[in-house]
Order: structure tokens, then sequence, then C-alpha cells
């Protein structure tokens, strides 16, 4: 790819690129070979970037429509693109391990595809990483495309036809309290659980904590199952976990990748990083099968 210098980051997916100024702005060209790298390596991750929120919402624009954030919409009816991952506080102060919105953000400790609960989910989310710990708070990654890969055809005629009940509700009630208001605003969602790449054809599978059921299945035979995808998907093997570094700028496929939060101590170390995501395309139920 011009001008970009990859390197792999793990066998299934993931590229280090180097060698471009991200903050800069974008050619039409340079954002078609980002549509392509993103298709291509699912994880893409730009060390030593100089961002800041209006150029990191330029870059979000630039690849398609941001997504309003769930919660201030869900909570306050109000369009925010940005969310904070971290406990560093709007006026610099920090939250510790005891904190209510800490704990929430531990929901993000299970492993998810980010707004797979919204009826259009997200396309890409993207990171931009100032204050990172000492210790821990790395972000663990794997393709579930390569888990689609590694079934047989037995398995994946299984899988085909099924549709996910996403449920946020559900999910992150094992974390925190879901305001009611917040719950009726995110009502259970129905997803295709095997998703195709539009340009490229590639299936992956759409799973994760939001993921509470099959349809007609009901909840006591959906969960040994689906706890068996993502075990499968999970294994040790098959992680990438990316150690942030204040400069970073990932940006990941939401259609293709689970991850989560390793985890830090709240109480010790300042985290601060902000999160936009695109929207993606459509309902999965539109898409191609
Ligand atoms: C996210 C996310 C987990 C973490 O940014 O979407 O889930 O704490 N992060 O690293
Ligand atoms: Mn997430």
């Amino acid at each position: 790819m011009a001008g970009f210098e990859i390197t792999q980051l793990h066998a299934d997916f993931g590229a280090k690129i180097t060698g471009v100024d991200m903050a800069a702005p974008r050619s039409a060209e340079l954002i078609a070979e980002l549509h392509r790298a993103i298709d291509r390596y699912s994880f893409l991750w730009f060390p030593d970037q100089s961002f800041t929120d209006d150029l990191q919402l330029a870059l979000t624009g630039d690849l398609g429509e941001p997504e309003p954030g769930h919660l201030p919409l869900g909570e306050e009816g109000k369009i925010e693109y940005f969310g904070t991952i971290g406990n560093v506080q709007p006026d610099g102060s920090t939250l510790g391990n005891d904190a209510t919105r800490t704990k929430f953000l531990n929901g993000n400790n299970m492993w998810h595809s980010d707004s797979s609960f919204r009826d259009v989910p997200s396309f890409v989310s993207i990171l931009c990483a100032y204050e990172t710990p000492a210790e821990g708070g790395e972000t663990l990654f794997v393709s579930t495309r390569a888990a689609y890969a590694r079934m047989g055809p037995v398995q994946r005629a299984e899988v085909e036809p099924l549709v996910g009940i996403h449920d946020y509700t559900y999910s992150r009630s094992k974390v925190a309290e879901v305001a009611p208001s917040l719950s009726a605003s995110l009502p259970p969602v129905r997803q295709r659980l095997v998703r195709r790449n539009p340009g490229t054809g590639e299936a992956g599978l759409f799973i994760g904590s939001h993921l509470r059921e099959i349809e007609g299945w009901g909840y006591e035979r959906s969960r040994p199952f689906l706890q068996g995808l993502i075990e499968d998907a999970t294994a040790e093997p098959y992680i990438y976990p990316h150690c942030w570094q204040p400069g970073d700028l990932v940006i990941w496929d939401n259609r293709c990748l689970l991850h989560r939060g390793a985890g830090y101590d709240a109480d010790r170390y300042r985290r601060y990083m902000r999160q936009t995501r695109v929207k993606g395309a459509g309902p999965t139920l539109e898409e191609a099968a």
C-alpha cells in the first residue's frame, strides 16, 4: 500500500502502520486505502500520532458517519460523539476503582463488539490514547473471521442461518445497574450471527457479551452454545493484546473483531483515551448472506 509501512501484528489480523501522519488532511486516495486496510487487517495501529478531539472527529467523518454515543443519547437525548475510555474526568481529576462509572466501564472487560446492541451496529471504533497506565490497561483483540475459518463444514452450516438477540441491559446489568430510561432506549435487537464483509465476502461471527440468546432457542439452550463460540474464538493463541502508549491511534473493525479490556488499577493509575465510532452500513439482517 503506497506510503504505508506495514508490520503484521498477529497471524490472523492486525497491522502496525508507520510513515503516515494521520492528523493531517487526507486525500480521497488515502481514505480509500484506509478502507482497504480495514478490510484486510481489521485492526490498524498508528503509533506516535498527534491528535486532538477535533482532528479525531474529522478522521471519523472521513471514514463514514460518526455514531452518536448511546449513553448521552439514551440518558439525555444528546448527540455526543466522544466517549472517554479510562478514569480521567473532564476537569483532569480521576475516578477510582469504586466509582460507579469505573464499574460501568468494567463491562468492557467482557469480550464484545462495540454497539452490537444497536440496530445499526458500529463499523469501526477509533481510539486515541493520551494517558496510559504504567501497568495493565491492555486491550485484547481476536478475529471472529479467523474463528469462522477454523470451523468445519458442519459447524458452519449450523451457525449460518442463526439470528442472535443482542441486549445491552442483559450485558451491562452484570456489572452495574442500568437506569430504566437507558434500558428503555436500547431494546434488544436481532443480528445475523454470521456476517460477511460486503467487499471481500469473508465471513465472521457476530458474537460477544451483548449477545443474550439465539432467536427461537430460548435462554437455557443458547447459553452453553454461545459460551462455546466465545471460548473457541478467544483462546490464548488467537489473542493480540494491544499495550497502549500515548500517541497511539487505533482503528478496529467491529464487524469481525471482538475485544475486551484487561483491566487496570484505577486507584493507582491515570488512563485517558478518547473513542469515536463510525456507524455501520445498515441493519445486519439486511446484509447479503
Ligand atoms: C473500547 C473498549 C476496553 C478497554 O474502547 O471500546 O472496550 O478498557 N475498551 O480497553
Ligand atoms: Mn468496546
